[in-house]
Protein backbone atom coordinates (compact mmCIF):
# COMPACT_ATOMS: atom_id res chain seq x y z
CA UNK A 1 0.00 0.00 0.00
CA UNK A 2 1.08 3.42 -1.03
CA UNK A 3 0.20 6.39 0.63
CA UNK A 4 -0.57 9.60 -0.87
CA UNK A 5 3.09 12.02 -1.50
CA UNK A 6 4.41 13.99 0.63
CA UNK A 7 7.99 15.92 1.50
CA UNK A 8 9.84 14.87 4.45
CA UNK A 9 10.73 18.04 5.84
CA UNK A 10 6.77 18.75 6.09
CA UNK A 11 6.22 15.70 7.93
CA UNK A 12 9.44 16.28 10.03
CA UNK A 13 7.71 19.45 11.20
CA UNK A 14 4.57 18.22 11.71
CA UNK A 15 5.30 15.56 13.75
CA UNK A 16 7.38 17.93 15.93
CA UNK A 17 4.18 20.27 16.57
CA UNK A 18 2.59 17.07 17.55
CA UNK A 19 5.11 15.98 20.45
CA UNK A 20 4.94 19.33 21.51
CA UNK A 21 1.29 19.66 21.25
CA UNK A 22 1.08 16.02 23.21
CA UNK A 23 3.95 16.90 26.08
CA UNK A 24 2.18 16.77 29.39
CA UNK A 25 -0.81 13.95 28.34
CA UNK A 26 -0.31 11.48 30.80
CA UNK A 27 -0.75 7.80 29.52
CA UNK A 28 -0.93 6.05 32.38
CA UNK A 29 -4.60 6.39 32.53
CA UNK A 30 -4.68 3.43 30.78
CA UNK A 31 -7.68 1.71 32.39
CA UNK A 32 -10.18 4.39 31.82
CA UNK A 33 -13.05 3.69 29.11
CA UNK A 34 -12.74 6.55 26.15
CA UNK A 35 -15.69 6.98 23.95
CA UNK A 36 -14.86 5.79 20.41
CA UNK A 37 -12.29 3.60 21.52
CA UNK A 38 -12.65 0.22 21.53
CA UNK A 39 -13.68 -2.05 24.61
CA UNK A 40 -12.79 -5.94 25.00
CA UNK A 41 -15.21 -7.91 26.75
CA UNK A 42 -13.60 -9.82 29.49
CA UNK A 43 -16.30 -12.91 30.20
CA UNK A 44 -18.94 -14.07 28.15
CA UNK A 45 -21.90 -11.77 28.79
CA UNK A 46 -25.24 -11.08 27.22
CA UNK A 47 -25.92 -7.96 24.89
CA UNK A 48 -29.18 -6.07 25.92
CA UNK A 49 -30.92 -3.81 24.02
CA UNK A 50 -33.66 -1.43 25.32
CA UNK A 51 -33.35 -4.16 27.95
CA UNK A 52 -34.01 -7.39 26.24
CA UNK A 53 -31.32 -10.18 25.27
CA UNK A 54 -30.19 -9.15 21.84
CA UNK A 55 -26.68 -11.19 21.55
CA UNK A 56 -24.14 -13.21 23.21
CA UNK A 57 -20.56 -11.60 23.64
CA UNK A 58 -17.66 -13.66 23.52
CA UNK A 59 -14.78 -13.26 25.52
CA UNK A 60 -12.60 -11.64 23.87
CA UNK A 61 -14.42 -9.88 21.19
CA UNK A 62 -14.38 -6.05 20.52
CA UNK A 63 -16.77 -3.38 20.67
CA UNK A 64 -16.38 0.87 19.84
CA UNK A 65 -17.37 2.36 23.11
CA UNK A 66 -20.14 5.14 22.85
CA UNK A 67 -21.04 6.14 26.32
CA UNK A 68 -20.00 5.00 29.54
CA UNK A 69 -22.94 4.98 32.57
CA UNK A 70 -20.88 4.69 35.67
CA UNK A 71 -24.01 5.70 37.83
CA UNK A 72 -25.70 2.45 36.02
CA UNK A 73 -22.36 0.65 35.95
CA UNK A 74 -22.68 -0.13 32.04
CA UNK A 75 -21.90 0.96 29.09
CA UNK A 76 -23.00 1.78 25.29
CA UNK A 77 -21.24 0.08 22.32
CA UNK A 78 -22.20 -0.04 19.10
CA UNK A 79 -23.50 -3.85 17.53
CA UNK A 80 -24.35 -4.48 14.05
CA UNK A 81 -27.65 -6.49 13.80
CA UNK A 82 -27.64 -9.29 10.74
CA UNK A 83 -30.18 -7.16 9.26
CA UNK A 84 -27.69 -4.23 9.09
CA UNK A 85 -28.67 -1.79 11.59
CA UNK A 86 -26.56 -0.41 13.77
CA UNK A 87 -28.08 -0.18 17.58
CA UNK A 88 -26.48 0.78 21.12
CA UNK A 89 -26.43 -2.11 23.11
CA UNK A 90 -25.35 -2.70 26.71
CA UNK A 91 -23.11 -4.48 28.46
CA UNK A 92 -21.80 -4.29 32.18
CA UNK A 93 -19.03 -2.07 32.70
CA UNK A 94 -17.14 -4.32 34.54
CA UNK A 95 -17.09 -6.93 31.75
CA UNK A 96 -15.39 -4.86 29.19
CA UNK A 97 -11.89 -3.39 29.31
CA UNK A 98 -9.68 -0.86 27.21
CA UNK A 99 -9.05 -2.69 23.97
CA UNK A 100 -5.62 -1.72 21.94
CA UNK A 101 -6.35 0.77 19.79
CA UNK A 102 -5.46 0.63 16.07
CA UNK A 103 -3.49 3.60 15.05
CA UNK A 104 -5.78 3.73 11.22
CA UNK A 105 -9.22 3.70 12.86
CA UNK A 106 -8.21 6.80 15.36
CA UNK A 107 -6.48 8.54 11.17
CA UNK A 108 -10.04 7.84 10.29
CA UNK A 109 -11.85 9.07 12.97
CA UNK A 110 -9.80 11.79 12.61
CA UNK A 111 -10.31 13.04 9.77
CA UNK A 112 -14.25 12.52 10.05
CA UNK A 113 -13.82 14.69 12.48
CA UNK A 114 -12.43 17.23 9.99
CA UNK A 115 -15.26 16.15 8.05
CA UNK A 116 -17.93 17.34 10.64
CA UNK A 117 -16.08 20.35 11.30
CA UNK A 118 -14.88 19.29 14.92
CA UNK A 119 -11.28 20.92 13.95
CA UNK A 120 -9.57 20.84 17.66
CA UNK A 121 -10.87 16.71 17.49
CA UNK A 122 -9.48 16.19 14.00
CA UNK A 123 -5.94 17.80 15.07
CA UNK A 124 -6.13 15.89 18.40
CA UNK A 125 -7.16 12.62 16.67
CA UNK A 126 -4.58 13.10 14.02
CA UNK A 127 -1.75 13.79 16.42
CA UNK A 128 -2.53 10.45 18.32
CA UNK A 129 -2.42 8.47 14.81
CA UNK A 130 1.41 10.30 14.46
CA UNK A 131 2.42 8.57 17.61
CA UNK A 132 1.94 5.29 15.62
CA UNK A 133 5.51 4.47 13.55
CA UNK A 134 3.55 3.11 10.57
CA UNK A 135 1.34 5.70 10.57
CA UNK A 136 3.41 8.59 11.55
CA UNK A 137 3.97 9.50 7.78
CA UNK A 138 0.62 9.19 6.70
CA UNK A 139 -1.06 11.42 9.65
CA UNK A 140 1.46 13.95 9.81
CA UNK A 141 0.81 14.68 6.21
CA UNK A 142 -2.87 14.61 6.84
CA UNK A 143 -2.42 16.95 10.28
CA UNK A 144 -0.38 19.72 7.89
CA UNK A 145 -2.84 19.59 5.25
CA UNK A 146 -5.78 20.27 7.19
CA UNK A 147 -4.40 22.47 9.46
CA UNK A 148 -3.08 24.62 6.77
CA UNK A 149 -6.51 24.47 5.04
CA UNK A 150 -8.28 25.35 8.18
CA UNK A 151 -6.23 28.24 8.39
CA UNK A 152 -5.66 29.65 5.53
CA UNK A 153 -10.05 29.52 5.10
CA UNK A 154 -9.95 31.41 8.75
CA UNK A 155 -7.62 34.20 7.57
CA UNK A 156 -9.92 34.47 3.98
CA UNK A 157 -12.94 34.58 5.94
CA UNK A 158 -11.59 38.08 6.96
CA UNK A 159 -9.33 39.46 4.40
CA UNK A 160 -10.36 38.66 0.29
CA UNK A 161 -6.37 39.16 -0.37
CA UNK A 162 -5.98 35.17 1.53
CA UNK A 163 -9.18 33.61 -1.10
CA UNK A 164 -6.55 32.36 -3.90
CA UNK A 165 -4.01 31.09 -1.18
CA UNK A 166 -7.10 29.26 0.52
CA UNK A 167 -8.18 27.81 -2.73
CA UNK A 168 -4.68 26.23 -3.41
CA UNK A 169 -4.68 24.89 0.19
CA UNK A 170 -8.43 23.20 -0.32
CA UNK A 171 -6.98 21.99 -3.94
CA UNK A 172 -4.42 20.31 -1.70
CA UNK A 173 -7.31 18.37 0.31
CA UNK A 174 -8.48 17.38 -3.30
CA UNK A 175 -5.17 16.01 -4.48
CA UNK A 176 -4.88 14.30 -1.51
CA UNK A 177 -8.24 12.98 -1.42
CA UNK A 178 -7.56 11.41 -4.73
CA UNK A 179 -4.63 10.24 -3.79
CA UNK A 180 -6.13 8.55 -0.86
CA UNK A 181 -8.63 7.03 -2.92
CA UNK A 182 -6.60 5.33 -5.84
CA UNK A 183 -4.43 3.73 -2.85
CA UNK A 184 -7.50 2.34 -1.39
CA UNK A 185 -8.10 4.33 1.49
CA UNK A 186 -11.80 4.55 1.17
CA UNK A 187 -13.19 5.90 4.60
CA UNK A 188 -10.19 8.59 4.70
CA UNK A 189 -10.75 9.96 0.69
CA UNK A 190 -14.00 9.78 1.11
CA UNK A 191 -14.37 11.99 4.84
CA UNK A 192 -11.37 14.11 2.94
CA UNK A 193 -13.23 15.23 0.37
CA UNK A 194 -16.06 15.95 1.94
CA UNK A 195 -14.72 17.85 4.48
CA UNK A 196 -13.42 19.90 1.73
CA UNK A 197 -16.67 20.83 0.35
CA UNK A 198 -17.67 22.01 4.10
CA UNK A 199 -14.74 23.80 4.85
CA UNK A 200 -14.79 25.86 1.35
CA UNK A 201 -18.81 27.03 2.35
CA UNK A 202 -17.44 28.50 5.27
CA UNK A 203 -15.64 31.34 3.73
CA UNK A 204 -18.29 33.37 1.05
CA UNK A 205 -17.08 33.93 -2.38
CA UNK A 206 -14.58 31.44 -1.93
CA UNK A 207 -14.11 29.77 -5.13
CA UNK A 208 -13.79 25.51 -3.79
CA UNK A 209 -12.12 23.61 -6.76
CA UNK A 210 -14.11 20.67 -8.00
CA UNK A 211 -13.70 16.80 -6.50
CA UNK A 212 -11.45 14.74 -8.25
CA UNK A 213 -13.12 11.85 -6.68
CA UNK A 214 -16.31 9.45 -7.33
CA UNK A 215 -18.34 10.71 -4.42
CA UNK A 216 -20.96 8.23 -5.16
CA UNK A 217 -18.55 5.72 -5.59
CA UNK A 218 -16.61 5.76 -2.68
CA UNK A 219 -19.77 6.81 -0.48
CA UNK A 220 -21.43 3.32 -1.44
CA UNK A 221 -17.86 1.59 -0.36
CA UNK A 222 -17.20 3.64 2.58
CA UNK A 223 -20.82 2.25 3.69
CA UNK A 224 -20.06 -1.46 2.43
CA UNK A 225 -16.34 -1.57 4.59
CA UNK A 226 -18.56 0.15 7.33
CA UNK A 227 -20.51 -2.37 7.50
CA UNK A 228 -18.72 -5.56 6.14
CA UNK A 229 -16.12 -4.37 8.77
CA UNK A 230 -18.70 -4.80 11.66
CA UNK A 231 -19.81 -8.19 10.67
CA UNK A 232 -16.41 -9.25 10.52
CA UNK A 233 -15.45 -9.06 13.64
CA UNK A 234 -18.65 -9.87 15.37
CA UNK A 235 -18.60 -13.14 12.99
CA UNK A 236 -15.00 -13.76 13.92
CA UNK A 237 -15.52 -13.61 17.57
CA UNK A 238 -18.25 -16.10 17.86
CA UNK A 239 -16.01 -18.19 14.99
CA UNK A 240 -18.36 -18.73 12.08
CA UNK A 241 -15.53 -18.31 9.95
CA UNK A 242 -17.50 -19.31 6.91
CA UNK A 243 -19.31 -16.10 7.42
CA UNK A 244 -16.52 -13.89 8.43
CA UNK A 245 -14.43 -14.43 5.37
CA UNK A 246 -17.28 -13.73 3.30
CA UNK A 247 -17.26 -10.16 5.37
CA UNK A 248 -13.52 -9.35 5.29
CA UNK A 249 -13.09 -10.04 1.27
CA UNK A 250 -16.84 -7.94 0.50
CA UNK A 251 -15.11 -5.28 3.06
CA UNK A 252 -11.61 -5.30 1.22
CA UNK A 253 -13.16 -5.11 -1.69
CA UNK A 254 -14.92 -1.86 -0.82
CA UNK A 255 -11.96 -0.83 0.70
CA UNK A 256 -8.61 -2.46 -0.26
CA UNK A 257 -6.46 -0.66 2.62
CA UNK A 258 -8.35 -1.55 5.32
CA UNK A 259 -5.77 -2.88 7.78
CA UNK A 260 -7.80 -4.39 10.46
CA UNK A 261 -9.11 -6.56 7.65
CA UNK A 262 -5.62 -7.33 5.98
CA UNK A 263 -4.93 -8.36 9.44
CA UNK A 264 -7.77 -10.64 10.41
CA UNK A 265 -8.08 -11.96 6.52
CA UNK A 266 -4.65 -14.79 7.58
CA UNK A 267 -6.34 -15.48 10.73
CA UNK A 268 -9.62 -16.36 9.34
CA UNK A 269 -8.02 -18.61 6.15
CA UNK A 270 -5.50 -20.48 9.12
CA UNK A 271 -8.21 -21.74 10.99
CA UNK A 272 -10.46 -22.50 8.03
CA UNK A 273 -8.03 -24.61 6.44
CA UNK A 274 -7.22 -26.38 9.67
CA UNK A 275 -11.52 -26.81 10.06
CA UNK A 276 -11.34 -28.72 6.36
CA UNK A 277 -8.42 -30.83 7.31
CA UNK A 278 -10.36 -31.73 10.44
CA UNK A 279 -13.35 -32.19 7.82
CA UNK A 280 -11.24 -34.56 5.36
CA UNK A 281 -10.00 -36.46 8.41
CA UNK A 282 -13.46 -37.05 9.88
CA UNK A 283 -14.38 -38.19 6.20
CA UNK A 284 -11.72 -40.79 6.11
CA UNK A 285 -12.12 -42.41 10.00
CA UNK A 286 -16.03 -42.47 9.08
CA UNK A 287 -15.36 -45.04 6.54
CA UNK A 288 -12.80 -47.19 8.50
CA UNK A 289 -14.47 -49.85 10.99
CA UNK A 290 -15.49 -48.54 14.66
CA UNK A 291 -14.05 -44.93 13.16
CA UNK A 292 -17.36 -43.28 13.77
CA UNK A 293 -16.11 -42.36 17.19
CA UNK A 294 -12.51 -40.89 16.03
CA UNK A 295 -14.61 -39.24 13.27
CA UNK A 296 -16.66 -37.58 15.68
CA UNK A 297 -13.88 -36.92 17.78
CA UNK A 298 -12.29 -34.88 14.55
CA UNK A 299 -15.95 -33.02 13.66
CA UNK A 300 -15.96 -31.60 17.28
CA UNK A 301 -12.65 -30.29 17.05
CA UNK A 302 -13.53 -28.65 13.73
CA UNK A 303 -16.50 -27.00 14.86
CA UNK A 304 -14.83 -26.10 17.72
CA UNK A 305 -12.39 -23.80 14.99
CA UNK A 306 -15.68 -22.84 13.16
CA UNK A 307 -18.68 -23.32 14.49
CA UNK A 308 -20.65 -22.74 10.93
CA UNK A 309 -18.79 -24.87 8.39
CA UNK A 310 -21.28 -26.43 6.46
CA UNK A 311 -20.04 -30.07 5.93
CA UNK A 312 -18.65 -30.78 9.53
CA UNK A 313 -22.45 -29.74 10.50
CA UNK A 314 -23.72 -32.16 7.85
CA UNK A 315 -21.21 -34.85 8.90
CA UNK A 316 -21.60 -34.67 12.34
CA UNK A 317 -26.03 -34.77 11.81
CA UNK A 318 -25.27 -37.82 10.26
CA UNK A 319 -22.88 -39.50 12.34
CA UNK A 320 -24.89 -38.54 15.18
CA UNK A 321 -27.26 -40.23 13.96
CA UNK A 322 -26.03 -43.44 13.10
CA UNK A 323 -23.73 -43.24 16.14
CA UNK A 324 -26.42 -43.44 18.21
CA UNK A 325 -28.24 -46.03 16.69
CA UNK A 326 -24.79 -48.33 17.50
CA UNK A 327 -24.36 -46.79 20.74
CA UNK A 328 -27.84 -46.23 22.44
CA UNK A 329 -31.10 -46.87 20.15
CA UNK A 330 -33.82 -45.25 21.16
CA UNK A 331 -36.44 -47.19 22.37
CA UNK A 332 -39.09 -47.20 19.74
CA UNK A 333 -41.93 -50.22 19.36
CA UNK A 334 -39.85 -52.05 17.09
CA UNK A 335 -36.74 -52.13 20.00
CA UNK A 336 -39.43 -53.83 22.48
CA UNK A 337 -40.01 -55.86 20.04
CA UNK A 338 -36.54 -56.94 18.79
CA UNK A 339 -35.26 -57.07 22.23
CA UNK A 340 -37.77 -59.23 23.50
CA UNK A 341 -36.69 -57.82 27.02
CA UNK A 342 -38.57 -58.89 30.11
CA UNK A 343 -38.22 -55.10 31.37
CA UNK A 344 -40.91 -52.39 30.53
CA UNK A 345 -40.65 -49.83 27.97
CA UNK A 346 -40.79 -46.96 30.10
CA UNK A 347 -38.09 -48.94 32.36
CA UNK A 348 -35.75 -49.34 29.29
CA UNK A 349 -35.84 -45.71 28.30
CA UNK A 350 -34.92 -44.94 32.25
CA UNK A 351 -32.08 -47.19 31.42
CA UNK A 352 -31.33 -45.50 28.53
CA UNK A 353 -31.27 -41.71 30.28
CA UNK A 354 -28.92 -43.09 32.89
CA UNK A 355 -26.78 -44.44 30.41
CA UNK A 356 -26.98 -41.44 27.68
CA UNK A 357 -26.22 -39.12 30.44
CA UNK A 358 -24.15 -40.43 33.24
CA UNK A 359 -21.76 -42.62 31.01
CA UNK A 360 -20.74 -39.79 29.03
CA UNK A 361 -19.42 -37.22 31.31
CA UNK A 362 -16.33 -38.14 30.78
CA UNK A 363 -16.17 -39.97 27.64
CA UNK A 364 -18.18 -41.42 24.50
CA UNK A 365 -20.22 -44.04 24.74
CA UNK A 366 -18.66 -47.29 22.87
CA UNK A 367 -20.32 -49.37 19.97
CA UNK A 368 -22.55 -51.94 21.35
CA UNK A 369 -21.76 -54.13 19.01
CA UNK A 370 -17.98 -54.08 19.39
CA UNK A 371 -18.11 -55.91 22.84
CA UNK A 372 -19.69 -58.87 24.04
CA UNK A 373 -22.34 -58.55 27.14
CA UNK A 374 -20.25 -59.85 29.63
CA UNK A 375 -17.65 -57.62 28.99
CA UNK A 376 -19.95 -54.48 28.17
CA UNK A 377 -21.63 -55.34 31.99
CA UNK A 378 -18.18 -56.05 33.64
CA UNK A 379 -17.52 -52.41 32.17
CA UNK A 380 -20.43 -51.11 34.00
CA UNK A 381 -19.67 -52.66 37.23
CA UNK A 382 -16.44 -51.14 37.19
CA UNK A 383 -17.43 -47.72 36.19
CA UNK A 384 -20.38 -47.64 38.46
CA UNK A 385 -18.36 -46.04 40.83
CA UNK A 386 -17.11 -43.55 38.89
CA UNK A 387 -20.47 -42.57 37.86
CA UNK A 388 -21.92 -42.49 41.65
CA UNK A 389 -24.58 -44.85 40.39
CA UNK A 390 -27.13 -46.58 42.71
CA UNK A 391 -27.61 -50.56 42.60
CA UNK A 392 -30.94 -49.56 41.33
CA UNK A 393 -29.70 -47.40 38.21
CA UNK A 394 -26.83 -49.98 37.57
CA UNK A 395 -29.95 -52.23 36.91
CA UNK A 396 -31.49 -50.28 35.09
CA UNK A 397 -28.27 -49.60 32.66
CA UNK A 398 -27.41 -52.76 32.70
CA UNK A 399 -30.86 -54.16 31.41
CA UNK A 400 -30.70 -51.49 29.11
CA UNK A 401 -27.74 -52.64 27.39
CA UNK A 402 -28.63 -55.71 27.39
CA UNK A 403 -31.47 -55.57 25.41
CA UNK A 404 -29.51 -52.30 23.09
CA UNK A 405 -27.00 -55.14 22.31
CA UNK A 406 -29.76 -57.72 21.04
CA UNK A 407 -31.27 -54.83 18.72
CA UNK A 408 -28.38 -53.52 17.45
CA UNK A 409 -26.26 -57.22 16.89
CA UNK A 410 -29.98 -58.01 14.93
CA UNK A 411 -29.33 -54.94 12.54
CA UNK A 412 -30.89 -52.40 14.10
CA UNK A 413 -34.81 -51.38 15.33
CA UNK A 414 -35.43 -49.67 11.97
C1 LIG B 1 -15.91 -40.01 36.15
C2 LIG B 1 -15.58 -40.31 34.78
C3 LIG B 1 -16.21 -41.55 34.17
C4 LIG B 1 -17.53 -41.91 34.19
C5 LIG B 1 -18.72 -41.17 34.80
C6 LIG B 1 -17.60 -43.15 33.45
N1 LIG B 1 -16.37 -43.50 32.98
FE1 LIG B 1 -15.95 -45.04 31.77
N2 LIG B 1 -13.99 -44.53 31.74
C7 LIG B 1 -13.46 -43.48 32.43
C8 LIG B 1 -12.02 -43.46 32.21
C9 LIG B 1 -11.06 -42.43 32.78
C10 LIG B 1 -11.74 -44.55 31.39
C11 LIG B 1 -10.36 -44.94 30.83
C12 LIG B 1 -9.64 -46.11 31.33
C13 LIG B 1 -9.98 -46.73 32.68
O1 LIG B 1 -9.71 -46.15 33.72
O2 LIG B 1 -10.50 -47.84 32.65
C14 LIG B 1 -13.00 -45.18 31.09
C15 LIG B 1 -13.12 -46.27 30.27
C16 LIG B 1 -14.34 -46.86 29.95
C17 LIG B 1 -14.49 -47.97 29.05
C18 LIG B 1 -13.39 -48.63 28.27
C19 LIG B 1 -12.59 -49.52 29.16
C20 LIG B 1 -11.64 -50.42 28.41
O3 LIG B 1 -11.01 -51.21 29.10
O4 LIG B 1 -11.59 -50.34 27.18
C21 LIG B 1 -15.82 -48.28 29.01
C22 LIG B 1 -16.50 -49.36 28.18
C23 LIG B 1 -16.49 -47.41 29.94
N3 LIG B 1 -15.56 -46.54 30.49
C24 LIG B 1 -17.83 -47.45 30.20
C25 LIG B 1 -18.48 -46.62 31.10
C26 LIG B 1 -19.85 -46.78 31.50
C27 LIG B 1 -20.80 -47.86 31.00
C28 LIG B 1 -20.12 -45.75 32.35
C29 LIG B 1 -21.44 -45.48 33.08
C30 LIG B 1 -21.85 -46.53 33.99
C31 LIG B 1 -18.89 -44.97 32.49
N4 LIG B 1 -17.90 -45.52 31.73
C32 LIG B 1 -18.78 -43.83 33.26
C33 LIG B 1 -14.14 -42.54 33.18
C34 LIG B 1 -15.49 -42.55 33.42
Amino acid sequence: MRGPHLSSASVRIAIVAMLSALSGVSHGAARALVVGDPVRVTRSEMLLFQGKNLAGAAKGQEFTLLKHDPAKKQVFVSFMKDDGTLVAATLPDEAVEPAVVRATSVLVRGVEAFRDQRYDEAKRLLTRAALDKQQAALAGALFTRVNGAFGSASLARTSPAAKQAATTTLQTLRDTAEGLAKAGMTRLALALDEGTDRLGAQVPGLTIPPTKVDRADLTKRAAISQRETMLARQSFALKQLVAASKHVAAGLEAEPAHDELKAMQPLVQKDLEEADTLCKTAKKMQRQPNGAVHALSAIDDGLKLCTDHTDLRELRKTLAAAFEEKTSPQVTPAFVSIAKAGTSAPMLEEGRKLYTVRCTECHDLEMLDGRTLTSLSGMVGSMSRRAGLSDAEKARILDYIAAAKTVVDAGGAK
